[in-house]
């Protein structure tokens, strides 16, 4: 992607389903004068998302799409992106399954965070499963959208250490915090920033 120059920040969309912490790191960082990025559209496909709050917070254009009908959504979707001419998207906890062909029309712009060392744990409940597999190290991974879940290449991983006492509370936190350090700087990367 071409790195944005003055005030000509690629405009993105950032899609939620909860708590939104990555959401506010994202933010954040694209309020910061190093950003290649603004923040310009949350969607959420639920209503309740506490991360909606943030959009409100940072007044910030926001909608809700159920994705029930995940064709009906998509098409919402790309209107809405066309119209306020988002040129990137940033999923940060959504957790719904992007169609192949809404990908293919974004294709290298959409990226995800996810809590592992990818290609290990892709999918759900990957603290559970990486302690029960008794591991030294977790950690999580910036990656591109592509149309299998968690497999696009990799843009930057941050690895962390678990210790004796690790439970999924606790791994979660840990990583959480390098979560919110990691997206911005894989933005970054793909700026080549
Ligand atoms: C994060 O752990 C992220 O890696 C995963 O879902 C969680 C979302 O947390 N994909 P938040 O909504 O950003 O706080």
């Amino acid at each position: 992607m071409v790195p944005s120059t003055g005030y000509n920040k690629i405009r993105t969309a950032v899609l939620i389903s909860g708590r939104g912490s990555n959401l506010k790191s994202l933010i954040k960082f694209s309020r910061s004068s190093q950003s290649p990025i603004s923040i310009d559209f949350v969607i959420s496909n639920k209503s309740k998302a506490d991360g909606l709050n943030y959009a409100k917070k940072f007044k910030i254009k926001k909608k809700i799409l159920n994705f029930k009908n995940k064709n009906l959504s998509e098409k919402k979707l790309l209107s809405i992106l066309k119209i306020n001419n988002i040129n990137m998207i940033c999923l940060a906890g959504f957790m719904k399954i992007l169609s192949k062909n809404f990908i293919k029309k974004f294709k290298g712009k959409i990226l995800n965070i996810h809590p592992s060392l990818l290609p290990k744990y892709k999918g759900l409940n990957t603290h559970k499963r990486v302690l029960n597999n008794k591991e030294k190290y977790s950690g999580c991974t910036v990656h591109f959208v592509n149309s299998r879940l968690d497999s696009g290449k990799i843009i930057l991983q941050k690895k962390v250490k678990i210790s004796k006492k690790e439970t999924v509370a606790s791994l979660s936190k840990k990583i959480l915090v390098q979560e919110h350090k990691l997206y911005p700087k894989a933005i970054l990367k793909v700026f080549n920033l």
